[in-house]
């Protein structure tokens, strides 16, 4: 297994054994940095590009701080302060950026400009968030799922609301390769796309079922995990008005959450819309596990640069 120069676009470019070779050193650093020992200087001498072409407090910040830990420099660049803002093509600045830095990760709207940038770019490319796909999310809240559970295999992990949205479809793919069931309840206008369920189908680790409803109550029955992420996704705020009244009735409040299994636990990638995708009550209550979820990205991160950089 090889990891070393590869590009981190989507979890379905990495093997099952892959991936949970990247949980396999999260949860040792996860450990090391619970008991402040000596981090690993995998990123020693190296600069690391990152890109942002949308907001973000999480990932930029994980990004940074896991950066700083492995002994790396991380550049954050806004894409509208770059010649990028002026016209210069994203291939030549992949180009570019090889010439200066060791790696880069990259948050885009468009996913196809992400693969441009890598297929330009001699170092490898990590997604921090594109249209399409969340990646370093999704296998991060696996790695939140395994630490509560024990394992994904037979639990039920129902998404409930804008399913074609980056996070649901990264997480799909996350938890279908590791073994999990997958639900996703949304409004048929908000399922992933055809292709993208086959594509899934194809993916999961053998005994992994996936389900597509539009009826957030059946998703939601006897389920071990129940996730949501907000309804208007960066980049579609001019959809905002009709998202809001379409999504509405796959709101993750305490009574949806009373159909789940006694023992469920509540994730959300943050930034959440309290009383929108879901409700203070459940956000804050004892089967919320955000905050972990959030913390849990940096030490995934850190796996997955330490492995790919
Ligand atoms: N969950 C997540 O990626 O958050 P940010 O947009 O704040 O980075
Ligand atoms: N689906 C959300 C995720 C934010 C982390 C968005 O793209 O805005």
């Amino acid at each position: 297994m090889e990891l070393k120069g590869r590009d981190f676009l989507r979890t379905g470019d990495f093997s099952t054994e892959e991936l949970g070779l990247i949980l396999k050193k999260a949860s040792q650093m996860k450990l090391a940095h619970k008991k402040r020992e000596p981090v690993e200087q995998s990123l020693a001498g190296k600069s690391i590009a990152m890109l942002f072409q949308k907001p973000s407090t999480r990932t930029r910040l994980s990004f940074d701080v896991g950066i700083n830990q492995l002994g790396g420099h991380p550049i954050y660049l806004n894409w509208g302060d770059l010649q990028l803002g002026r016209g210069e093509t994203i291939n030549d600045t992949g180009k570019i950026f090889g010439c200066y830095v060791d790696g880069i990760v990259a948050r885009v709207y468009r996913h196809a400009d992400l693969e441009t940038l890598a297929l330009s770019s001699p170092v490898p490319v990590i997604n921090a968030l594109s249209d399409e796909f969340h990646p370093c999310q999704a296998l991060s809240d696996c790695f939140t799922i395994i630490e509560k559970k024990g394992a994904l295999s037979g639990l039920k992990i129902a998404f409930v609301g804008d399913g074609s949205c980056n996070v649901s479809q990264s997480l799909a793919e996350a938890v279908l390769q590791l073994g999990g069931n997958m639900v996703i309840a949304s409004p048929k206008r908000y399922c992933p796309k055809e292709e993208f369920l086959s594509e899934l189908r194809r993916l999961a680790k053998e005994g992994a079922a996936l389900q597509v409803t539009d009826d957030p109550v059946e998703a939601v029955k006897d389920a071990d995990v129940i996730y949501t992420d907000v309804w208007v996704s960066m980049g579609t705020e001019s959809e905002a008005e009709q998202r809001v009244r379409d999504l509405r009735p796959y709101q993750v409040n305490k009574d949806l959450l009373a159909i789940s299994a006694p023992d469920s636990i509540v994730m959300h990638c943050l930034p959440a819309h309290r009383g929108g995708e879901i409700t203070s009550d459940v956000i804050d209550g004892p089967r919320s596990v955000v905050w972990e979820q959030a913390e849990n990205r940096l030490h995934v991160q850190k796996s997955i640069m330490s492995l790919v950089l």
